[in-house]
């Protein structure tokens, strides 16, 4: 497929039809996702897979006890909760992406911004092959809290980039319209410069 058509196409996908997906395609889709960012020195960044369905169980564990919370939430939002784990259970494939953080701001934001670059790649390549998926940075109590870090065993010198939910699917949504790019363009003159 025609690059810019690959990236016009692509779409999230939320929905998947159930067809187990192989731990053997995601890694190989994601090796070819870096060597197509080649970078130079250590990579600063690892994946955490979650595929078998223990590890899609104890996922969607983690993922919907904090929301559970204490006794009161729990009978308020038990259905709910369990809806939660239900859908969470039938993502066919999950990858944790996990980038290292410096405490020099340019090398931190170079791994993050690495680590995304290969993310977007493996998004289209996966696209290629008919496998949807949704990347999730959801704030808390999905997400972001530190139980869930403590669970996929986040180090202290890392951040959680994103979890990718992969999957097959019969329907792709439509494409929303975009903000033209244009409005988000200034093109710096001397007087933006301030009077320092
Ligand atoms: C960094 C990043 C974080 C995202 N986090 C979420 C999320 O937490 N939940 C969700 O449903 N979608 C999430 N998305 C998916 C976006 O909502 C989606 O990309 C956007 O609606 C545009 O749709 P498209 O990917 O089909 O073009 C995220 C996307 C990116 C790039």
């Amino acid at each position: 497929m025609h690059l810019e058509q690959l990236i016009r196409e692509r779409r999230t996908i939320r929905k998947f039809n159930g067809i187990p997906v192989s731990e053997n395609l995601v890694m190989q889709l994601m090796l070819k996702a870096e060597q197509l960012c080649p970078y130079e020195g250590e990579a600063r960044w690892r994946y955490v897979y979650a595929g078998t369905p223990e590890a899609r169980e104890k996922l969607a564990d983690y993922l919907s006890e904090k929301i559970m919370g204490n006794k009161m939430t729990k009978l308020a939002l038990g259905k709910l909760v369990e809806s939660f784990h239900k859908r969470f259970m039938e993502v066919p494939a999950n990858v944790i992406a996990i980038a290292k953080t410096d405490p020099v701001p340019g090398k931190n934001a170079e791994a993050y911004g690495r680590l995304c670059r290969i993310l977007q790649n493996f998004q289209l390549l996966a696209w290629e092959q008919q496998l949807g998926m949704v990347w999730k940075t959801e704030p808390a109590p999905v997400l972001q809290n530190e139980q869930f870090y403590n669970r996929i065993g986040l180090n202290e010198d890392e951040r959680f980039v994103g979890l990718l939910q992969i999957g097959y699917f019969d329907k792709a949504p439509k494409g929303r319209t975009r903000t033209p790019a244009e409005r988000r363009w200034t093109a710096m003159e001397s007087s933006s410069f301030g009077n320092v």
